[in-house]
């Protein structure tokens, strides 16, 4: 493979990803909004860009053979703050993927695009959507751009809907947790498989409570290997027992579920910051 880009390289699951991704391809273009990212690995130039802008997008994409879309606003919020990166940014990465003539799109999609089921509902890859907020709601649009380019314009995208990839710290990512292990294989899987079409898959490790089922997406080849029980008995240990009247307990979403729409959900979730910084 020539070139790889990657948006949202920034963040803390693009950090995971840019040496393993710099290693698949002769080049790795990493990109984000920030000015700078600091050392880069071998193989690998940075490229500022802001998704919601064609201008940045179309030029970034040039000469690529796939782009692995994780740059966008990652909480819930007001519709027109979401607008730009989740949704136009979307639209941007599709378009500019099908006019530069790349063979596939690998998006970060998420739980939250059917977040509202209940848990006791195993749900697959192929129930309608059910967002919780207006950032599932992106996701839902990402997905459905996946599926409208496939079908017109012969575009190939995985789309992960990833659970949650964040350090063990609640009852909740029992189920949920996705390792940064895991994600690497995840992205390398989608990436490497030769023939994907337009796919949904789970973003989520072998955990013995994981909710939601994988059977429909075994054409991928991802095999997860890492068990958040390992850390539930202290987890239950040290949080307040779930209330199964709590929306946010009893639904895939948690607290996005249950957060009212337009308010941020993310600062009550004690997401453990360890961004990976380059050569850990
Ligand atoms: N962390 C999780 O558990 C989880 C779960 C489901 C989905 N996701 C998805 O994975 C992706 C990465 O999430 P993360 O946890 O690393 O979040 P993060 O906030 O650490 O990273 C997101 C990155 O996107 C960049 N960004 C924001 N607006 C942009 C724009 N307009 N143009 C270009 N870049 C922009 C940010 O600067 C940041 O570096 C997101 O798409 C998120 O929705 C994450």
């Amino acid at each position: 493979m020539k070139r790889i880009v990657l948006t949202g390289a920034a963040g803390r699951l693009g950090s995971y990803l840019r040496e393993p991704l710099s290693q698949l391809a002769a080049e790795l273009i990493s990109s984000d909004i920030v000015d700078d990212i600091g050392s880069l690995y071998p193989n690998e130039r940075y490229q500022k860009a802001d998704v919601a802008e064609m201008d940045d997008i179309m030029p970034l994409l040039k000469d690529a053979d796939i782009v692995v879309h994780f740059g966008a606003y990652v909480d819930e919020g007001p519709f027109e703050k979401l607008l730009g990166p989740n949704f136009i940014g979307a639209y941007n990465i599709w378009e500019a993927a099908f006019q530069n003539g790349l063979k596939r799109v690998v998006y970060a999609s998420s739980i939250h695009a059917v977040g509202m089921y209940p848990k006791n509902e195993f749900i697959g890859t192929d129930v309608p959507h059910r967002p919780d907020t207006f950032y599932g709601l992106a996701k839902c649009f990402a997905e459905d751009l996946g599926s409208l380019y496939w079908d017109k314009r012969g575009l190939e995208s995985v789309h992960m809907r990833i659970l949650s990839c964040a350090q063990v710290t609640n009852p909740r990512a029992v189920g949920s947790w996705l390792s940064y292990d895991d994600l690497i294989q995840l992205v390398e899987k989608s990436i490497t498989t030769p023939v994907t079409g337009f796919s949904i898959i789970y973003g989520v490790s072998n955990n013995d409570r994981t909710p939601v089922d994988n059977a429909k997406a075994s054409h991928l080849g991802y095999r997860p290997k890492d068990n958040a029980e390992q850390f539930a008995k202290e987890v239950y240990a040290s949080n307040p027992p779930l209330n199964s009247l709590d929306v946010g307990d009893y639904c895939h979403g948690g607290p996005f579920a249950s957060i009212e729409l337009g308010h941020g959900a993310m600062a009550g979730m004690n997401i453990v910051n360890d961004t990976k910084k380059i050569r850990d």
